[in-house]
């Protein structure tokens, strides 16, 4: 049996095959005013000058105590950035800001609902209310450095200023996306070892005031199942002394934060000087088997490497207008939303709601209203707009500079359409790859220094050196007009450290394909394997064609095909299930799921609904699978296996391959009948 076999489907291999496309240049006045114009960077940043290049982004921070030892691999693949080195992050983000910048914007809020007043955080009113919350966090609920909180909330201030508290005092924080479920959530608590769950009573999407503390009581229940309790939820109200949910508070229990963070009015908590290597935050991301994944990042590469990537790629300079229109409940948001802009002092705008409420014309007002000048989405988003109205931007009189796509592959059509019609033909845009564990970008073009390829991320970033291996570890040269498997030779600042409380994970996942020589501590035995399938252009150009593994990357985000089928298993009729990636026109990937029943249940809606429900209940809405079908087999190899790649040939409307050496053959044609209809071919975008 072939590896792809036994790992189900890649996504790699349904991947829509492009031309090469023509370059787009970067405008004069861009290169004029933009942070890196010097292509000796690249010189600076030669494996040559490994590691102690990295010393250019450390720099950019405010450190207690310089480092010794810039690397050090005696653990590898843990490696340790900037050892004996000291700092804090909110110190970092915050404090030292103040001097020069105390009345600038550090966040612009905007309310998904049109005739709300923005909130406007000065640095100075961000220092203040975390300092109050850090007050709160470290007498009310007893915590300290170490400790581990979960957040769960959405897009509202009260999310950094919880974050960065957090940060002062060395705790670790844990953010889980507010869309998420109560289970998804309590499961993350639980992994973590939270005591302390910080969440909002309530927030708008698409014109709804959601009840999302419900979530908090689903999510306690689900961790005390798992033995882990939690003391404290900490409740913000989205309307400050008013509670916006219909849930209950339970007493001892729950606290509205809001009431509670009175009695710290005015409070000051230093700093903690936290070893560089002391972890910041934990970020969850989906793997190859059920349990989700705690992405261990640290305090001092981490945040030297947003800071770098932020300042070059992001080109934010001090009087920029940034709105990354990410969800910091993803690791966008963290690293490009709070650490690298709020690093460097900048001004960043935050929206509660989703782009196209009320329209697909309203991100393009809250840019003209504030002008904004640095743009920053998703694919998913970028065709979502497209598709709601493609002439809406047109209408409004923005301008931007900069714009930034990142989270999947970008079709090159959608790809012209963001750089003419939202880009007006003017913006530079970079295509940045990376992902959760890699902390900050991978692959972009610099934006003043290279050109712009529709569909390609780009040259390696900046001490980043990158290699395209076949399954034997050979290198695949540039040029050869073959994909393989992308991976980077070297670590790099950003990278996490482990996974939390699975390092033997850790090291199996992201290392164990290429790793000759499981005792070594040098960096060049261990190759990061980040599971995306690439190929490089001859002029070195990275194609990211998506992931190698089955993990599904929808909208932008990873989902786990394993979560999902166990969430089906759930419903009492489902036998056997099998998800698997189907193009979408607006979200890039969706999940299809097939389903076969116990004996004695025939199909019915009702049951596909069911299907539907434990999916949206175990993880939230974000992993609707666009069709259930309910077949009455699977195909399955005759070891008993179930063959994905047939099943999703069939969702693509591919072709499916020899199939004579299934145990059942016979269930392929029947299969096919019912999702491509009488001989018709599926829709298939691509
Ligand atoms: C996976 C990471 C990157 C932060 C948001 C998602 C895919 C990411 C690109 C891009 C092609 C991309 C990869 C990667 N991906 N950016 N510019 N071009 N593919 O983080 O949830 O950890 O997902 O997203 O497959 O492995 P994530």
């Amino acid at each position: 049996m072939s590896r792809q076999d036994s790992i189900g489907v890649s996504e790699a291999e349904i991947a829509v095959h492009w031309q090469e496309e023509k370059l787009y240049y970067p405008s004069t006045s861009f290169i004029a005013q933009a942070n890196m114009t010097d292509a000796t960077l690249f010189d600076r940043f030669s494996l040559d000058n490994f590691p102690e290049c990295f010393k250019e982004y450390a720099d950019l921070l405010t450190w207690d105590k310089y480092w010794h030892t810039t690397l050090d691999t005696s653990d590898a693949p843990c490696f340790k950035w900037f050892v004996g080195g000291r700092l804090n992050a909110s110190y970092n983000c915050v404090d030292r800001h103040l001097a020069e910048n105390r009345n600038k914007a550090a966040f612009i809020w905007v309310s998904e609902q049109e005739n709300e007043p923005d909130v406007v955080l000065t640095y100075q009113e961000l220092y203040v209310r975390v300092n109050e919350f850090a007050a709160l966090l470290q007498d009310y609920c007893g915590l300290k450095a170490g400790d581990r909180v979960t957040i769960h909330m959405p897009m509202v201030p009260e999310l950094p200023i919880t974050m960065l508290a957090c940060a002062r005092l060395g705790v670790i924080h844990s953010v889980v996306f507010g869309g998420f479920s109560g289970r998804a959530c309590g499961e993350r608590i639980s992994d973590s070892g939270s005591s302390v769950l910080v969440t909002m009573d309530a927030y708008y999407r698409n014109g709804q005031l959601l009840n999302h503390k419900e979530k908090a009581d689903e999510a306690v229940h689900i961790a005390a199942s798992e033995d882990q309790i939690v003391k404290h939820v900490l409740v913000w109200q989205r309307y400050p002394g008013k509670y916006s949910a219909s849930t209950p508070m339970v007493e001892e229990r729950d606290v509205f934060v809001n009431d509670l963070v009175k009695k710290y009015r005015g409070q000051r908590v230093e700093p903690v000087s936290m070893p560089a290597e002391a972890p910041l935050f934990l970020m969850y991301t989906s793997g190859t088997t059920g349990r989700p994944k705690g992405c261990q990042h640290g305090t001092g590469g981490y945040l030297s490497y947003v800071a770098g990537t932020t300042k070059y790629v992001q080109d934010i300079h001090p009087n920029d207008v940034y709105w990354c229109m990410a969800d910091i409940g993803w690791i966008t948001g963290h690293s490009y939303i709070v650490y690298g802009p709020l690093s460097l002092g900048a001004t960043s705008v935050l929206f509660e709601g989703v782009p196209t409420y009320p329209d697909a014309g309203r991100p393009w007002r809250i840019a003209e209203r504030l002008n904004v000048n640095i743009f920053h989405t998703a694919p998913t988003t970028i065709r979502m707009l497209r598709k709601a109205g493609p002439d809406e931007p047109n209408k409004y009189n923005f301008n931007f500079k900069h714009m930034t796509t990142v989270g999947e592959p970008i079709e090159p059509a959608v790809w012209k359409w963001y750089h003419e019609v939202i880009g007006k033909g003017k913006a530079a845009i970079v295509d940045t790859w990376w992902q959760t564990e890699t902390g900050g970008f991978l692959c972009s073009t610099m934006p003043a220094l290279h050109p712009m390829k529709p569909g390609s991320a780009g040259p390696a970033m900046p001490g980043i050196h990158p290699l395209i291996l076949d399954e034997d570890g050979n290198p695949i040269p540039a040029g050869a007009g073959k994909a393989g498997n992308i991976v980077i030779q070297n670590p790099w600042p950003g990278q996490f450290q482990t996974i939390w409380g699975d390092r033997d994970r850790f090291v199996r996942t992201y290392f164990g394909k290429y790793n000759k020589n499981a005792h070594s501590t040098d960096w060049r035995d261990w190759p990061y394997f980040p599971g995306d399938a690439s190929m490089q252009a001859e002029d070195g150009y990275f194609r990211i064609l998506g992931r190698v593994d089955d993990v599904i990357n929808v909208a932008g985000h990873r989902l786990g095909t394993k979560e999902l089928e166990s969430a089906c298993l759930l419903v009492p009729e489902v036998a056997e299930a099998a998800v698997v990636p189907v193009a979408d026109e607006v979200k890039g990937k969706m999940p299809e799921i097939y389903i076969s029943l116990k004996p004695g249940f025939t199909a019915s809606k009702e049951i596909e609904q069911k299907v539907i429900q434990a999916i949206d209940t175990s993880i939230g809405k974000i992993a609707r699978p666009k069709h259930v079908w309910i077949v009455p087999d699977m195909p399955k190899t005759r070891s008993g296996k179930i063959m994905r790649r047939v099943l999703a040939a069939v969702s693509n409307g591919m072709d499916v391959g020899d199939v004579t050496t299934l145990a059942n053959p016979e269930v392929v044609a029947s299969v096919k009948k019912m999702v491509q209809g009488e001989g018709g071919e599926a829709d298939f975008y691509g």
